[in-house]
């Protein structure tokens, strides 16, 4: 097929390239349509803009579609809103086409553009309020970090009200039409994408909302998937309604969640998360639920883990190893925003009985806040075992109610 640019606005072109056979992007994600790496090109009176690159496999097309637009020597600047390798990957074959070309990029980058490009680069440093200028089109520049690298930072072209939003905003979905009211119906994966990249991150989506929410846009230009021109404000409401989810319990209730996560072999480790789970919830203000991880899906899990303050995750010990499922569950924070929730680990065990000390250092990397000691216990736990996962449970959940002193262990 023949590689041409195509028209997004008055001299704004998409340049670059679609992906119709990926099927996993950045481990995580599945991508069942494909996806496309966008980077546009701006032509003002006084030279040309090119707004990030493509992933380096996809090159090829990138320059075609380029070169169907403007030749190297007009390119003043090179624009990356980050630096992730799918949209940075032919950045270093672009500036030796364009050696005069200025590269823009956020502060935060900095650091990262060496590890990135392995060569000295010039660039130049942009953050909120920094403008360039084409003559005729103006680029004003801001800061939204961690969306969805740290570095990440938004464009605004002010003649033509187009928000290039990087990651933001974005669906992993092909689909060569392009402009999202000619695609097919790609709400879920633009859902997904939100769901998967954007999540842990509310915060900033919310902070970068308040910047985008002072422009005046009539399209807006993501890093992936469909362009958005029919009604960009209904984008942003999603986002916002998805960033700004209170949590259930504590919005209708006032109170505290806190889940007690378990796998159990011999019913021992079950015993246990329920005398845990009746502790826990005899403290007033907390709800305690328990739940069995061999019935639980990855997205259950994530919902569980996102809406709960305290998590307590019951393993027996197998072969030196607490179980898959437990590894499984804590592999789900990936996908949140881990602002200092209360953690423990317990189980039973026949021989060794790692698995609690293994699962609490796991979560201690997960900036988990970790005030009491892994209980373990030795094969049938005795009714004073069970009084002591009874007042296990209970100080955790004080703890989460703020009604005890915590040390980090
Ligand atoms: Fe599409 Fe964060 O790269």
């Amino acid at each position: 097929m023949e590689k041409q640019a195509i028209d997004v606005a008055k001299n704004v072109s998409f340049i670059g390239a679609f992906d119709p056979q990926i099927r996993t992007f950045d481990i995580i994600m599945k991508t069942a349509n494909g996806s496309s790496y966008n980077s546009y090109l701006i032509r003002g009176s006084e030279g040309v803009a090119v707004m990030d690159t493509v992933k380096k496999e996809f090159s090829a097309d990138f320059f075609r579609r380029l070169e169907s637009r403007c030749s190297y020597d007009e390119i003043r600047y090179i624009v990356l809103h980050h630096l992730e390798p799918d949209h940075s990957g032919a950045l270093v074959e672009l500036m030796q086409r364009a050696p005069q070309a200025k590269l823009i990029i956020s502060n935060r980058a900095v650091m990262m553009l060496k590890g990135l490009v392995k060569t000295e680069i010039e660039f130049e440093v942009a953050s909120t309020g920094k403008k360039i200028s084409l003559g005729d089109k103006t680029i004003e520049f801001l800061s939204t970090p961690y969306l969805h690298w740290p570095d990440t930072m938004s464009s605004y072209l002010h003649e033509e009200k187009i928000l290039f939003s990087g990651d933001v905003f974005g669906s992993h979905y092909y689909d060569e039409r392009l402009f999202d009211d000619v695609v097919g119906d790609f709400s879920y994966a633009f859902k997904y994408y939100y769901e998967h990249i954007m999540r842990p991150f509310k915060q900033y989506v919310l902070e970068a909302l308040k910047l985008y929410e002072k422009l005046d846009i009539s399209l807006i230009a993501p890093l992936h998937g469909p362009i958005l021109r029919t009604n960009p404000n209904y984008y942003l409401e999603q986002y916002s309604t998805w960033s700004s989810e209170a949590k259930f319990r504590k919005h209708l209730f006032g109170q505290k969640m806190l889940s007690v996560f378990y796998m159990s072999s011999y019913d021992n480790t079950q015993a246990m998360a329920k005398r845990v789970t009746q502790g826990a919830d005899s403290v007033e203000g907390i709800v305690a639920s328990m739940y069995d991880l061999s019935s639980l899906d990855e997205q259950n899990m994530i919902d569980l883990l996102e809406e709960s303050d305290a998590i307590i995750v019951g393993s027996p010990t197998i072969n030196g190893d607490a179980v898959k499922p437990a590894w499984d569950l804590l592999s789900c924070m990936a996908y949140l925003e881990n602002r200092s929730k209360v953690g423990a680990a317990f189980g039973s065990y026949g021989w060794t009985g790692e698995a609690p000390e293994m699962l609490h250092d796991r979560m201690r990397w997960l900036k988990f806040r970790l005030p009491v000691t892994p209980l373990k216990v030795k094969l049938i736990p005795t009714s004073q075992e069970l009084e002591e996962c009874f007042a296990f449970g209970r100080e955790i959940a004080e703890i989460t109610m703020g009604k005890m002193q915590e040390i980090d262990l």
